[in-house]
């Protein structure tokens, strides 16, 4: 499980479209047990169109909320995550599991890889009660409807929610 040079290290793979305080709680508590985590951004280089926020806005969305965590390093990845995590030299993968609906598709994906890369163990993390029905998704679809996220995303998140359904993002 460790990087034997820089200790341990897991990554927390995701779409982050875009990062909620559901997220960056798991990352906190994740800070607890390990030495890094790497946040990683999927993406696929022939669909970098698809989401309401660019890979490069997502990113920089993260590395401000974790501006203050040296611990904290942002990447994009294409492709697969366990080539990735081989790439990193991480044998950890964090994820949030906010309710048994989730646990299906999580439990799929963590034997997959860790089928395609037996090295690669995923741990779940439950998050504050408070974030356990917030999703990317709902936020989106908050923020285009006019409603208030200040509760469930960070304020420099909110203001690029706002400004991109200003724009006339739909
Ligand atoms: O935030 P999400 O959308 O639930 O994250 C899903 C994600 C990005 C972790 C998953 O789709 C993924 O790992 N994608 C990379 C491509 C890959 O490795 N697919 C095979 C998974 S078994």
């Amino acid at each position: 499980m460790s990087d034997s040079k820089a200790g341990h290290l897991a990554i927390y793979p995701g779409s982050f479209d875009p990062i909620t305080n559901g997220h960056e709680d798991i990352v906190r508590r994740g800070l607890s047990f390990v030495d890094r985590i790497v946040i990683a951004v999927a993406y696929r280089a022939t669909h970098e169109k698809r989401g309401l926020f660019s890979i490069d806005e997502r990113l920089e969305m993260i590395r401000g909320v974790f501006r203050d965590e040296p611990r904290i390093e942002v990447a994009a990845f294409d492709g697969l995550l366990v080539d990735f995590a081989r790439q990193q030299g991480a044998h950890l993968v964090i994820r949030g599991l906010r309710a048994v609906s989730d646990f299906e598709y999580e439990f799929q994906m963590a034997l997959m890889n860790r089928q395609l890369y037996p090295k690669l163990e995923t741990i779940f993390l439950a998050p504050d009660v408070r974030y356990s029905y917030l999703s990317a998704s709902l936020v989106r679809e908050i923020a285009s409807l006019g409603g208030g996220v200040e509760e469930f995303v960070a304020p420099l998140v909110r203001e690029r929610l706002e400004a991109r359904f200003r724009e006339g993002a739909r």
